[in-house]
């Protein structure tokens, strides 16, 4: 199995998780995020992996690795991550994010079409989704009509140089099923959190509240806070990759929203509520405004998740969370650069 963003927060969890069910993991990586060197150094401790330091918008290196291995599964989570970062500039984001994964697939075209392929796309792909009625209830938003959550038929809207950029990648991932007949398969991911996640403002929300709460750091609140996500732990996502693998000829071409779900959902303010109560402690708060392709309410529907992949999560917020803040609190050194 290949792992492009291997050295990353999705990706060390789930190298970690192949390599100890005996799968030869390789992970592809060019450690640009801050905190991957320590996840490469914490994977290398413990498993026999191996490791290119590539740059996926290289096509001959991406090339030349999958000519090499011809994987049996090539996970892609390689990618410019940060919504904000993709506005300041929109040209790193898609030569990463749209032009690597389609060297990604080229290459898997040319040297190696048996290679199942897994894209972890975004629900960012569904942009604003403002035909979708929104209500405000007890001090949270909700879909006025959508008790089960956002399936696959929403419409696309990509918004925002990443949205653009994430969704290119995502229909590539599904064209070259149906015209080259490759096997592939699209993640269109919610919010996903868990251990050795370097979460920063601008990405990776629940970890970097709980980061921020621990360490006594300012968190901004952007919008009012009444913002609900579906919120999956990177434990139950591994799986969810698993699953697919163990369904790959029956999958592919689909695109999949895998999240929390209803049952898995949070606002910005009951994180905060929930960290001061674990933490016994205020937090320190300042707001600002909406960013742009916020959406009010993400929660996504995983009916089609249990019915083709049979999965659905397992690990509650709380417990999920709670895990996640001792993480922290025991590596307190992970997060110097902070002070
Ligand atoms: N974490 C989430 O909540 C979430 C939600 C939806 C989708 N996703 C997607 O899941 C994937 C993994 O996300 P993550 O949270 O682990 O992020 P991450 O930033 O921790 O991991 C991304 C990895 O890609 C590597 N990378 C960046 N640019 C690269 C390049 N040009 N060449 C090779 N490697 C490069 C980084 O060094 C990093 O190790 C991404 O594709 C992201 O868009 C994540």
């Amino acid at each position: 199995m290949l792992i492009t963003g291997g050295a990353g927060f999705i990706g060390v969890n789930a190298a970690h998780y192949f390599a100890n069910k005996d799968w030869q993991v390789t992970v592809l990586d060019n450690l640009s995020r801050r905190g991957t060197e320590a996840n490469l150094d914490w994977l290398r401790e413990r498993t026999s992996i191996d490791f290119e330091r590539v740059d996926v918008r290289d096509h001959r290196a991406v090339g030349d690795v999958i000519k090499k291995l011809k994987p049996h599964v090539v996970l892609h989570l390689a990618a410019q991550v940060a919504v904000t970062t993709s506005v300041l500039d929109p040209r790193e984001d898609f030569e990463i994010n749209a032009l690597g994964t389609f060297n990604v697939l080229e290459a898997i075209r040319q040297f190696s079409p048996e290679t199942f392929f897994i894209y972890a796309s975004t629900n960012k792909v569904y942009g604003k989704m403002e035909d979708i009625g929104v209500i405000e209830r007890n001090g949270r938003y909700e879909y006025r009509n959508l008790p089960t959550g956002v399936n696959e038929r929403q419409l696309l809207d990509f918004h925002s140089p990443y949205g653009c950029s994430k969704g290119v990648a995502d229909q590539y991932a599904i064209d070259y099923s149906r015209i080259y007949g490759l096997k592939t398969v699209t993640f269109r991911q919610s919010c996903i959190y868990g251990e050795r996640q370097f979460g920063i403002e601008d990405q990776g929300w629940v970890a970097w509240f709980s980061i921020a709460a621990v360490l006594g750091k300012t968190i901004t609140l952007y919008g009012d806070g009444k913002q609900i996500r579906d919120v999956l732990q990177v434990k139950d996502l591994v799986r969810a990759y698993e699953a697919a693998i163990g369904h790959r000829d029956t999958v592919s071409g689909q695109a999949f929203n895998i999240g929390g779900g209803p049952c898995n959902t949070m606002s910005l303010l009951e994180l905060i509520a929930y960290l001061e109560n674990e933490l016994g402690q205020k937090l320190i708060l300042r707001w600002s405004d909406w960013r742009p392709g916020d959406q009010p309410v993400f929660v996504c529907d995983l009916d089609k998740a249990e019915r083709l992949l049979g999965w659905r999560p397992s690990v509650s917020v709380n417990q999920g969370v709670r895990a996640l803040i001792q993480w922290v609190g025991q590596h307190r050194e992970l997060f110097a650069w902070l002070n």
